[in-house]
């Protein structure tokens, strides 16, 4: 599968780069003298976590959660499961949910429902992208990198069917493509 094919690019390497610096140093800011976690969903949220961490100044931890929403499908399908919880727990603390993308928002109302009920201190969420015209369910969003058209995209953590989470950059599934890979998995799942 060609990338050139199927996607083109949306967002470059530069751009994506110089956000995270921004998000970074504003991040930094925010959080002066506060005990800070970072808390990335696996596994799409693992490329921005690590260039964002790396822009952050001021000490903080990280843990990790895998949360499935997706399946094969490029439609989201509402259901969510914890597949992988944190290690430590969170009460007390100051988190910061680092996440790839909020798209209906469903996975993000999840996340922040179960994360609220442990008592941290402050709970907050930094998204690189954002879908605002797919939104279902309102959620805060306290740090955005881009907002972006109601479009597949995949590259910098996001996978298309778990590949291509390696590119530096952010592609957009072509139209055509993003009809022909929806209709094969619908048949996959039903
Ligand atoms: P939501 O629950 O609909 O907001 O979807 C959130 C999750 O779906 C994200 O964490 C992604 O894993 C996945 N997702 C949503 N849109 C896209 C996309 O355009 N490309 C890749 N994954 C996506
Ligand atoms: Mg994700």
């Amino acid at each position: 599968m060609l990338i050139d094919d199927i996607a083109e690019v949306l967002i470059t390497a530069e751009e994506i780069q110089k956000r995270v610096a921004e998000l970074g140093r504003q991040i930094s800011a925010d959080y002066e003298g506060r005990d800070l976690l970072l808390i990335a969903v696996l596994k799409g949220g693992v490329l921005f976590l690590s260039d964002l961490m790396r822009h952050i100044t001021v000490p903080h931890a990280i843990d990790f959660m895998a949360i499935s929403s997706y399946g094969l499908s490029t439609e989201t399908t509402g259901v969510v499961r914890i597949l992988k919880d944190l290690d430590e727990p969170i009460d007390g603390r100051h988190v910061l949910i680092v996440e790839d993308i909020v798209d209906t928002g469903r996975t993000m109302d999840y996340l922040l429902r179960i994360l609220q009920a442990r008592h941290p201190a402050s709970l907050r969420v930094c998204t690189l992208l954002n879908k605002p015209g797919r939104r279902e369910i309102e959620v805060p969003l306290d740090y955005v990198g881009f907002d972006i058209p109601n479009r597949f995209v995949f590259g910098y953590g996001l996978d298309l069917r778990e590949i291509f989470r390696n590119q530096t950059f952010i592609a957009a599934l072509k139209p055509e493509a993003q009809h022909a890979l929806s209709e094969t998995a619908q048949e996959v799942s039903e």
